[in-house]
């Protein structure tokens, strides 16, 4: 969608354009999906203006009610993006996919970056080698990003590193409230710089170690679901997929089985569309294991983490 589009909404004069367009509104998808609340704080734009603007939004966006079929049809047009191991691509029916969030759970060490990384690469690869064709955002809330990685990674799959390590915008989100800012901002910057995949590593550290005490928790809570449910509705804004990761709590009253659990509660759970557990396995290598997701099957998988990436164990 171009710029033009906001112009062709009812009563959207220029004036009111570039309020939406100077809050990140550019497209008519993005007022469509934003609720009119958000919309009228960021705009300054009288809330019952905002919610005729969202309601042609949503018409002209066809997010009313649809039929099943084209529901069917709007998946058509999704895409699957490798991470460079086929086992694992198999484990998430094809790949990672666009209008879905995919989270990688895990402790420390266990190959959540890398992942991440390998990505990086691989979703500037044209669609037929397994790509998305497009440029990346990696939102970087540990500052454990590693350009010499994607450069390694790079040379391997053979493509000029330099312009791999051109194609990747990186934000450094130094707490959870810069992470939010950056987070809004993509509404913008995604169309704008052609990006084909979100990255956001990792999603909660921030807001663990911002949000102390069992007092704060609910605040925590709804900060990092509002913050989810954006990530969602730019994958369907703009077919993409968002990639985030997640940490471990260790539940010591767990005597059976892993005593594990992903952080973030009941919302991350929610809100993500897929949940990969990972583990460390034997001879160095990693296990995969999707956990909740609404219709790929519980498999697991195994993997490895070498100097060129990703890549499948030969059994
Ligand atoms: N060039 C490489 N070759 C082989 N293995 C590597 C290479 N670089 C990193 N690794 C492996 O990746 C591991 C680090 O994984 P990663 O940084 O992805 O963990 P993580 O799950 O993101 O952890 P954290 O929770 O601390 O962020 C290292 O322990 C190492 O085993
Ligand atoms: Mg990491």
């Amino acid at each position: 969608m171009t710029n033009e589009d906001l112009a062709t909404l009812d009563g959207v004069g220029p004036a009111m354009t570039s309020k939406l367009r100077s809050a990140g509104l550019t497209t008519v998808e993005a007022i469509a999906v934003t609720p009119p609340r958000e919309i009228a704080k960021k705009t300054g734009i009288g809330f019952n203006t905002v919610l005729n603007i969202v309601a042609a939004a949503r018409k002209s966006a066809c997010v009313d009610f649809i039929t099943a079929e084209e529901l069917w049809k709007k998946r058509q047009n999704m895409l699957k993006c490798s991470m460079g191991s086929k086992n694992l691509d198999e484990l998430l029916g094809g790949g990672i996919e666009t209008q879905a969030m995919t989270e990688f759970i895990g402790e420390y060490g266990v190959g959540k970056t890398q992942i991440c990384l390998m990505l990086c690469v691989m979703a500037q690869l044209p669609l037929e080698k397994g790509g998305l064709n497009g440029n990346v955002v990696y939102i970087d809330t540990e500052g454990t990003f590693m350009p010499e990685r994607i450069f390694e990674i790079a040379n391997a799959l053979g493509v000029d590193p330099h312009k791999t390590l051109e194609n990747i915008f990186l934000a450094r989100a130094y707490n959870s409230s810069h992470q939010c800012l950056l987070t809004d901002h993509l509404f913008k910057f995604c169309p704008e710089n052609d990006i084909k995949l979100v990255i956001v590593d990792s999603m909660i550290g921030h807001f663990r170690g911002e949000y102390i005490g069992r007092e704060n928790l609910s605040e925590r809570q709804q900060t990092l679901n509002s913050q989810l449910h954006k990530l969602l509705r730019l994958t369907e804004a703009f077919n993409l997929p968002v990639i985030v990761t997640n940490q471990v709590l260790a539940n010591p009253a767990q005597f059976f089985g892993d005593p594990n659990k992903p952080a973030g509660g009941h919302v991350m759970a929610h809100a993500c569309t897929h949940r990969v557990y990972l583990r460390r396995g034997r001879k160095g290598t990693r296990l995969a294991k999707v956990i909740d997701s609404p219709y790929l099957p519980e498999n697991s998988t195994r993997f490895k983490i070498t100097e060129k990436g990703i890549e499948d164990v030969q059994e």
